[in-house]
């Protein structure tokens, strides 16, 4: 056991407890911030003359080649230490003596670790976005692609109106930028420098604050230190934002799913991102999908479990705290396998134009362009709406589409149907007439991706 603070004990900590308390097993991920940050702090200390120049220099010296031990694998992170905290400043002192011991002047493990984690918190806030870019370029292609790809578009799973793959997938695309803009966000609100509010009330050493928050890249440093040692409040909208972009893969998962199903047949997964059965040779299982889905309450567990472990805490630092970590690396992580998985899946998938465009013809998906014909025609709506309900039914009766049947016998429903009653409810038509800004055309289309180049152009 290498503990930072022994004197105030006459017995030793029982080793059960030792291990209970200590993070070391998975604290030990912000190595490089938890430097980064102490480098600061000691050319900060050096810079208002709380410690020498050569002190500083030779701390930061000291750290430095911890850092590259640890990275060479010639010094491992072990167990003995309570957190990385105590691991690198013991090693600091075992390193250079006892001018080590004066890196923590006027510093906390308290505001350490709420800059460590903000630090830490704050590259995968950038890392996710990253993903997320990468991924809406990989949807950006397959809408090019498909912008007269036509597809049945549902509502109650029920097939509805006819629209286009492009359409559907530019729908993700709106959904993945809006995540793209809430990370945005949560950067530009936790991007403050919490170091320097000590274990709670400031410190009474004449710390530069402006000066290291400048160095650690933030906008300058937090304004009360109780609020700094204890916020967490990043990290739930960070968690909160990541549930969200789980929620999001998690519907695109589900529709995936649907769409390799056997029925379906809308697309085929490639083998490099399918999973086959032990006993059914036949099978070739969207596994990818299922996890992606599965993984969602993962997710949204950890932002559960956070906000559970704030809610009841005092000013400022407590415990509970520690328990911000694990649940958050692993949500972390898992967002970033999912979005990577994801992208390789997306870009690699097949789509079977022709069936979607079959299912398209086959559903009656053309039953509201049907009715508005007869508007146009002069029928009152909820009249034409009765009429092409009758229609619908008669043609289920003989199993055809309500194109199929010949004038003479449309006429039987409604004197008003006329020969270019099948070009008016044409699938084509019926797609390329939705002209609306937002709307399913290919017209329209192509003006949303042209939006939608611009806003990738900025990364
Ligand atoms: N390992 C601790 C954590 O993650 C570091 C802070 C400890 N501070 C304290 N006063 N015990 O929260």
């Amino acid at each position: 056991m290498a503990q930072l603070w022994g004197g105030r004990f006459t017995k030793e900590t029982d080793e059960l407890v030792y291990k209970f308390n200590a993070s070391i097993n998975f604290d030990k991920v912000m190595i490089n911030e938890d430097v980064e940050g102490s480098i600061a702090h000691a050319t900060m200390l050096a810079r208002t003359g709380i410690i020498s120049k050569a002190e500083g220099e030779a701390i930061i010296e000291g750290l430095k080649s911890i850092l590259n031990d640890v990275n060479e694998g010639k010094l491992e992170i072990t167990e003995e230490y309570e957190d990385i905290h105590s691991f690198m400043e013991a090693n600091l002192i075992k390193r250079i003596g006892d001018t080590g011991k004066k890196l923590h002047t006027g510093r906390s493990r308290n505001d350490q670790v709420a800059l460590d984690f903000r630090l830490y918190t704050k590259k995968n806030v950038l890392l996710i976005k990253e993903d997320i870019v990468r991924l809406l370029r990989t949807i950006l292609h397959i809408a090019e692609d498909n912008t007269v790809t036509y597809m049945p578009g549902f509502t109650h799973l029920q097939k509805a109106q006819p629209v286009t793959l492009a359409h559907h997938m530019l729908a993700y695309f709106e959904m993945f930028k809006r995540d793209v803009s809430r990370l945005d966000d949560i950067v530009k609100r936790m991007n403050y420098s919490p170091l320097g509010a000590g274990a709670l009330a400031g410190t009474t050493y004449p710390l530069d604050r402006d000066f290291v928050a400048k160095e650690l890249g933030f906008d300058g440093p937090t304004l009360n230190s109780m609020d700094s040692v204890s916020d967490r409040d990043y990290l739930i909208e960070f968690l909160s934002a990541l549930s969200t972009i789980m929620m999001h893969l998690s519907r695109l998962s589900e529709e995936m799913i649907i769409w390799n199903s056997n029925e379906y047949g809308f697309i085929e997964i490639d083998d490099s991102f399918s999973t086959g059965s032990s006993i059914m040779p036949q099978k070739k299982n969207p596994d990818i999908c299922e996890l992606v889905r599965g993984k969602t309450g993962r997710v949204y567990g950890a932002l559960m479990s956070i906000l559970t472990t704030m809610k009841g805490l005092p000013l400022a630092y407590n415990k509970d705290m520690q328990e911000d970590k694990e649940v958050s690396f692993d949500a972390f992580k898992t967002v970033h396998d999912c979005l990577v998985m994801y992208d390789g899946m997306l870009s690699t998938t097949k789509f079977n134009k022709d069936t979607m465009a079959l299912s398209a013809v086959k559903g009656f998906t053309n039953a509201t362009d049907a009715a508005d014909y007869l508007v146009k025609k002069g029928m009152p709506f909820r009249d034409a709406h009765k009429v092409i309900g009758e229609l619908v039914v008669f043609c289920i009766s003989k199993n055809i589409a309500i194109d199929d049947l010949k004038i003479d016998e449309l006429k039987k429903f409604s004197e008003l149907f006329d020969e270019d009653v099948y070009e008016e409810i044409s699938l084509k038509t019926c797609v390329e007439k939705r002209l609306t800004a937002g709307g399913c055309s290919e017209t329209s289309v192509l003006k949303t991706i042209e939006a939608e180049k611009k806003f990738l152009n900025q990364f």
